[in-house]
């Protein structure tokens, strides 16, 4: 069982042997974009959206929600951190409520992280990861094969929020492992992200967790992106472990990510 993490997406391309064609079969692709794409795209699926069709560039995302009902179609996504012009909605978890996303098809284009997602679209199993459903996808990759947990990063560059997620789905994965299975076979960057995590929270009692990672995020790239446009709330909720028990799979063939309710968990 292999458990690689890879800090860049463009690290997965560039190993070919990472998604050789048994892999691909048996594969699963975690995307992480934890500032905010995965985290948003789990709190809108949450929230009740129907659906999250990404788009990689702001003309895809207007030609696609132009293809479906308009009340039925919520435009959402950001260049460098902020709204779009014309769209309804940014790229804030907060504002995928209920009211506002029941029901709906959200077409989304951000950043990296729909760069990263459809980057992966050759494994067999594309799932999101991020903190506010880390328990939910840790038990759907407890039963399998080869996972690669893939970080988005930001402009190419590496961004420890994306790798400390990476870290904590390592760490769950490998500390108590099935006696009924092998262990999993860590790539060196697997090993790097457990020890990133580790090194922000261990000591740490329930009550300092959610502090020591806010801490973490707000040092990190993508948290001082946020705080330089006015959105360092955003932290705080990235920050929420396990707020949702939802996994989100994209499906390339239908260019749809719909939620996968946990094993033993209600959605
Ligand atoms: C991205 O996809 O680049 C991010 O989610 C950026 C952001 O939310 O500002």
């Amino acid at each position: 069982m292999q458990l690689r993490v890879h800090y860049l997406p463009e690290s997965v391309a560039a190993e070919p042997e990472s998604l050789a064609t048994d892999q691909v079969e048996h594969g699963t692709a975690v995307v992480i974009d934890v500032l905010r794409a995965t985290t948003t795209i789990v709190h809108a699926l949450g929230a009740g959206a129907r659906a999250v069709i990404p788009c990689l560039t702001i003309e895809d995302a207007r030609a696609a929600a132009g293809a479906l009902p308009s009340n039925g179609v919520v435009l959402g996504g950001e260049r460098g951190g902020r709204s779009i012009e014309g769209f309804d909605l940014g790229n804030s978890p907060a504002e995928y409520v209920p009211r506002i996303v029941a029901g709906k098809t959200i077409v989304l284009t951000t950043t990296n992280g729909t760069k990263a997602l459809l980057q992966c679209a050759g494994s067999e199993r594309i799932l999101m990861g991020s903190f506010v459903n880390l328990s939910a996808l840790c038990s759907v990759l407890a039963g399998r094969q080869n996972v690669d947990l893939v970080c988005a990063g930001t402009d190419g560059q590496i961004t420890r929020e994306d790798v400390l997620v990476a870290g904590a789905i390592v760490d769950r994965l490998t500390v108590e492992p099935s006696s009924t299975e092998p262990e999993w076979e860590l790539n060196g960057e697997a090993w790097a992200a457990r020890d990133a995590w580790l090194a922000v929270v261990t000591g740490a009692t329930d009550g300092e967790l959610t502090a020591r990672l806010i801490e973490a995020m707000r040092a990190s790239r993508g948290g001082e992106n946020l705080i330089a446009i006015g959105m360092s709330g955003d932290i705080e909720l990235a920050a929420q472990i396990d707020r949702f028990t939802i996994v989100p799979r994209f499906d390339p063939v239908s260019g749809r990510i719909e939620a996968d309710p946990a094993p033993g968990h209600m959605a």
